[in-house]
């Protein structure tokens, strides 16, 4: 008979984690920092500011605690995120402690690529499956206007680097947003034609904090969809487990263009995944409400139980979906505060 190890026994130990609607939860997004060094006109326009009477961020013991309890109800998929989750020093540290952590399979990143073509190799080598990289233009200029920073030629080289470095997945997120001039739909149709990457466009989500930017900008992802059709690509099945994506293959491109569209519906049907943010908050929803506090349960490897059991609790009250249709976006100022 096989012996069935400490973590195994955990799992099986309760029933894994689900809330009211019957949804089973597999992925974590942990945010590890709210700070980022771009400036995203929908993020963080005028930059990073840091908050007075701001809890401090989770340290890599708090972090790799918590995560802990996440595998042992059943999730085993992370995404490390931010903020920009590589500015943190201790980025490769946390991958490593969190790859070896009984029950998590895989460990992906979303990173805005200002350290990928430098650090994507070492990534990769600690533990890194997956990266996404954020680029929402291949146009130099306008990718400039919309980060703040002028560096498209590095956030490519860096999409290079993941490729060369053999992540399972290199995938671009990329916002509708109407900055973006046209040409740029024939550079990433090039850009997707000789790369193994998935170029996905997210539509424009409205946060507290870019309620109006988001109405004057948004651009429906409907656009997209009938754009791709109308050039003869063909949307995959979608995997069960998956996220919400809808990838779009063509015969003449090595990689893939997809769509996520929280405005549509269905979009939260769906839902697998939970979010801790970088000062210890259990968000249940990316447009729900303050969250809820783990902190003071991951001060001591002795509190495990207690945190699953608060985790646990927490899961009745997990809403059906989001309000973003009602123009409510809950307490999220922006996506950098709990991690996109
Ligand atoms: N709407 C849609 N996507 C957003 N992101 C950040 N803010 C928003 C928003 N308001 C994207 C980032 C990053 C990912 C984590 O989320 O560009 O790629
Ligand atoms: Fe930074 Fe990402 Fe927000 Fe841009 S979208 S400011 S890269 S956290």
């Amino acid at each position: 008979m096989r012996s069935i190890s400490l973590s195994d026994r955990a799992i099986r130990a309760e029933p894994r984690l689900e809330d009211g609607f019957g949804r089973r939860f597999s992925y974590l997004r942990l945010s590890l920092t709210d700070r980022c060094n771009f400036r995203c006109t929908y993020c963080l326009p005028n930059g990073f500011r840091k908050q007075p009477g701001l809890a401090p961020e989770l340290s890599r013991d708090e972090l790799v605690r918590a995560t802990r309890a996440f595998a042992e109800l059943g999730l085993w998929k992370v995404r490390l995120t931010g903020g920009e989750p590589t500015i943190r020093t201790d980025f490769a540290d946390i991958v490593r402690d969190v790859a070896r952590l009984p029950g998590i399979r895989r460990i992906a990143m979303t990173t805005n690529g200002y350290r990928l073509r430098e650090q994507a190799g070492r990534w990769r080598e600690v533990g890194v499956a997956a990266v996404n990289i954020s680029i929402d233009t291949l146009d130099a200029r306008a990718f400039a206007r919309i980060t703040g920073h002028d560096r498209l030629g590095e956030v490519v080289g860096g999409v290079d680097a993941a490729l060369d470095a053999g992540f399972d997945a290199v995938k671009v997120n990329s916002v509708l947003t109407k900055e973006p001039d046209q040409q740029s739909w024939n550079r990433i149709l090039a850009f997707v034609a000789e790369r193994d990457v998935c170029w996905r466009f997210i539509e424009l989500m409205r946060t507290n904090d870019n309620a109006a930017y988001q109405a004057a900008r948004r651009i429906p992802g409907e656009t997209i969809r009938d754009r791709l059709e109308a050039e003869g690509w063909r949307s995959l099945e979608r995997l069960e487990g998956s996220g919400p994506a809808v990838d779009y293959a063509h015969p003449d491109y090595r990689g893939r263009i997809g769509l996520i569209a929280p405005y549509a519906s269905g979009f939260c049907e769906t839902c697998n995944r939970l979010r801790l943010s970088s000062r210890g908050k259990l968000h249940l929803c990316l447009f729900g409400s303050e969250g809820l506090d783990l902190r003071d349960l991951l001060q001591s490897d002795g509190q495990q139980g207690e945190l699953v059991a608060r985790i646990r609790a927490a899961m009745p009250g997990k809403t059906r979906g989001h309000r973003l249709h009602d123009g409510d976006s809950g307490a999220t100022p922006h996506l950098a505060s709990i991690g996109g």
